[in-house]
C-alpha cells in the first residue's frame, strides 16, 4: 500500500471515530462508527443504534452502508472501510456486516479496524473468505 493510500486510511479512521461518538448504546456501553469511502469520492458514516428490544440493533456498519445507498443509490461501490470503537477494545466487522458491506466492495478493498493486538487492515476477501453468494445476476435498478 503507497504512503498516500495508508493516509487516507489513517482519515478514514479518524471519521469512523468521530461518527462513535453519535453511537446510541445505553445497552452495551460499546460505541462503534464506520466510515464507507466511496469510488465517487464521498465518505458516508455511521454509528451503532441500539433498541431496548436488544436483537433489533444496528451495527455501525450497516447503518452507513444503508445511509450511503440511500444517498447516492444503488449503483455505490465501496473502495475502503474503516471501524473504529471508543472503548479501547477489538472490533471487528461482524459477521452480518461483512455480508452486508461486501455486496458493494470488490474482494480486494482494504477494512481497517481495532483488533486484538492491534490496528489491522485486511481486504473483503480475507474477511469473508465464503460468503454467500447465488451467482445470480443483479437486476438495474
Ligand atoms: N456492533 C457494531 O456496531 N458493529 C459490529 O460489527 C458488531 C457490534 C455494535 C452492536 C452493539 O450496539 C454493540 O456493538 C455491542 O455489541
Amino acid at each position: 500500500m503507497t504512503s498516500l493510500e495508508l493516509q487516507a486510511l489513517d482519515s478514514l479512521l479518524q471519521e469512523a471515530k468521530k461518527a462513535a461518538e453519535k453511537s446510541y448504546s445505553p445497552y452495551s456501553g460499546f460505541k462503534v462508527g464506520a466510515a464507507l469511502s466511496l469510488t465517487n469520492g464521498k465518505i458516508v458514516t455511521g454509528t451503532n443504534v441500539e433498541n431496548v428490544s436488544y436483537g433489533l440493533t444496528i451495527c455501525a456498519e450497516r447503518a452507513a452502508l444503508v445511509r450511503a445507498v440511500s444517498e447516492y443509490g444503488p449503483g455505490i461501490r465501496i473502495q475502503a472501510v474503516a471501524v473504529a470503537n471508543l472503548n479501547g477494545a477489538a472490533s471487528p466487522p461482524c459477521g452480518a456486516c461483512r455480508q452486508m458491506l461486501a455486496e458493494f466492495a470488490d474482494p480486494d478493498a482494504p477494512v481497517v479496524f481495532p483488533a486484538a493486538d492491534g490496528m489491522r487492515t485486511m481486504s473483503f476477501e480475507q474477511i469473508l473468505p465464503l460468503g454467500f453468494d447465488m451467482q445470480l445476476k443483479k437486476t438495474e435498478n
